[in-house]
This record gives C-alpha cells, structure tokens and sequence, in this order.
C-alpha cells in the first residue's frame, strides 16, 4: 500500500512535541543561522546525545553541515512568536532577538525552558533531511517552565500535570 504525503503529514501530526529553534554560526561568513524545529529527541545518556532532523531545502543547511556545532533551544510556552519567526524565510529573523554566545558561538536565545550547545558526531540522511547527531558539551534549564507544545499542525495550550 502506498501512502500519500497529504496522510503522511496528517498522521504524523498526530504525534505532539515540543518545539526548538536550532541555531549555528557559519564558520566562514559568520551568518546566524535559525531553525524552527520538532524533529527533535534526545538520544542517549552516556554518552549524552541529541538528535534533530533538517531538510535538504533548508536555506542555512550549510551552516550546521559546515559549524560542527549547534544549539538547541527549547521555547517556552510564550514564545510561539519566535517559533514563526524562525519557521519563515524572512531575511530580518534574527533582528531584535535576545541572545548571547557560550562557547561555540552558536546562540543561545534568551526566555527558552531548556538551552543545550551541542558539537556534531555524526550525520546521516534521511530521506529528504539530514539527521545531526550532536553530543551536548554544555546546558541549561529554567526550572518549572511551561513547554510550546506542537499538535497537528498548530500550537495547543500546555496542560500542567494534575496533582
Ligand atoms: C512547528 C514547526 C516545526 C518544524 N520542524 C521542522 C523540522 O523538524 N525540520 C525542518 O527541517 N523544518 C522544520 N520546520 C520548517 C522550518 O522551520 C522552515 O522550513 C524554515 O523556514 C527553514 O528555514 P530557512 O529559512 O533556513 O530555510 C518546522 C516548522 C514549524 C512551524
């Protein structure tokens, strides 16, 4: 049996996940680069890694093939405006945002629930993406904050755990 993509994508959102914004710097222009993303997970806990997907159309690819090192930052409830951002092709994405460098350069963005730099270990493709597989060197998190949730194709309200 075949499946169309128009199903594919339809079921596929039936998954809920949180949302990040992966960023890098390019390592020769010294662009930033930024990146809605939710095809993110974490992979395994020793040694710690991460990984994220990201398609082969997407406009700053170079940059993560080419940094060795990104960031995953993990937007809080309140920051569905940023999440837009980065999901567009705007040339001005990065004007206005708050954020500061650790050690890699790549930012780290203010207000997030969890902020991990990351170095890649390895990539492989998938389909019409790229899997980075990167092993978090340094992280940090806000403690009790309220995740932007993604659920069939739009923003859902978070529901706290009940007691
Ligand atoms: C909630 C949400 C999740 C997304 N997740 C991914 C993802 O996991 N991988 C991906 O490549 N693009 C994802 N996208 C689409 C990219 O954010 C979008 O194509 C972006 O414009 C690419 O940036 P570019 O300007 O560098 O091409 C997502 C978009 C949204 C709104």
């Amino acid at each position: 049996m075949s499946v169309d993509q128009r199903t594919f994508r339809k079921a596929l959102g039936c998954f809920a996940t949180g949302v990040t914004v992966v960023t890098a710097i390019h390592p020769e222009t010294k662009a930033l680069a930024g990146v809605t993303v939710s095809a993110f997970s974490s992979l395994s806990l020793q040694p710690p890694l991460v990984l994220f997907c990201l398609g082969h159309q997407t406009s700053s690819l170079d940059a993560f093939v080419k940094a060795g090192r990104f960031a995953v930052n993990i937007l809080a409830e309140s920051q569905r405006d940023l999440s837009n951002r980065f999901a567009s092709r705007a040339a001005d994405k990065w004007n206005g945002v708050q954020w500061e460098a650790w050690d890699s350069g790549a930012p780290i963005l203010a207000g997030c629930i969890a902020n991990l730099e990351c170095s890649v270990v390895t990539t492989h493709q998938g389909g019409d993406h790229i899997i980075f597989v990167g092993h978090v060197d340094r992280l940090r998190q806000q403690e009790g904050g309220a995740p932007l949730v993604y659920f069939r194709g739009g923003y859902v309200d978070y529901a706290p755990p009940s007691a």
